[in-house]
């Protein structure tokens, strides 16, 4: 680790990051949606390495949100497409530098290809130590909450035994902490719903860089940032 990281005082435990801009990137360039979408899904596992040497232990990542199945049907598919080349490529090499993936969301519309494929990595890779990394691949916030809902009235809880850690407990993320850092990439400011429960004393951290672009410098520059904050949880 060089000094310049060394002197980074107060790591964030949790990074959420919303990878936005992979299409304002390939306009730039005069280039298809798609080649965006290939070069921000190449850009990943670089990016979750250097969190991890960092000391990052968990690391969410919101790479296809319950509203993008909204867009025109051809990008769909070749968002799903991209993703499930991307675990098979990566796997390997995520697998031996002990990354723990975990998956957030709905699986019961993805692809069975694709379904197959998170369900594998998370398998492969469920004793690892090293950084846990939660990809929010179709996943909503709302959608999230209402299924919450759902369950406690399906499990007959009474209301007066609904805590806050209890509706916790029926999140997807009931086993990561809450997210320390939210960073979102390509200068949109707004959390199109992404852990909307869990980000509740967040710290947030906004960049115009495109996120094909975000390299070593801008994961420094979000840690650092973070580190001079004082979080005060409404004490004083
Ligand atoms: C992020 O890039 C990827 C997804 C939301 C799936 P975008 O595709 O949103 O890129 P912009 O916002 O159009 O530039
Ligand atoms: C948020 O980006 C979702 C992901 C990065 C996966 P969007 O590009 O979908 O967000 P909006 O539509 O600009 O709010
Ligand atoms: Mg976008």
């Amino acid at each position: 680790m060089s000094s310049k990281e060394e002197s980074i005082k107060n790591v964030p435990n949790h990074v959420a990051l919303i990878m936005d801009g992979n299409g304002r990137w390939a306009k730039s360039k005069a280039k298809s949606r798609y080649f965006g979408h290939q070069a921000g899904t190449n850009n990943i596992r670089n990016i979750i390495e250097i969190y991890a040497s960092l000391g990052v232990k968990y690391l969410t990542l919101f790479a296809f949100s319950t509203e993008n199945w909204n867009r025109p049907n051809k990008e769909v598919s070749w968002l799903l497409d991209i993703m499930t080349k991307t675990i098979s490529k990566e796997l390997n090499e995520l697998n031996a530098s002990g990354v723990k993936i975990q998956h957030i969301g709905r699986l019961d519309r993805l692809t069975p290809k694709l379904k197959k494929a998170i369900e594998h990595s998370i398998e492969l890779t469920k004793n690892n130590s090293g950084i846990i990394v939660s990809v929010a691949f179709d996943y909503g916030s709302r959608y999230e909450i209402l299924n919450a809902v759902k369950m406690i009235v399906k499990d007959n809880i009474s209301p007066d035994s609904i805590s806050e850690e209890l509706f916790n407990n029926y999140l997807y993320t009931k086993d990561i902490p809450y997210p320390d850092l939210i960073i979102r990439t390509a200068g949109e400011i707004r959390i199109s719903n992404f852990l909307l429960w869990q980000s509740a004393y967040a710290e947030f951290y906004y960049t115009d860089v495109l996120w094909p672009d975000f390299s070593k410098d801008d994961v420094v520059k979000s840690i650092k940032s973070y580190s001079d904050r004082v979080r005060r949880f409404g004490k004083l």
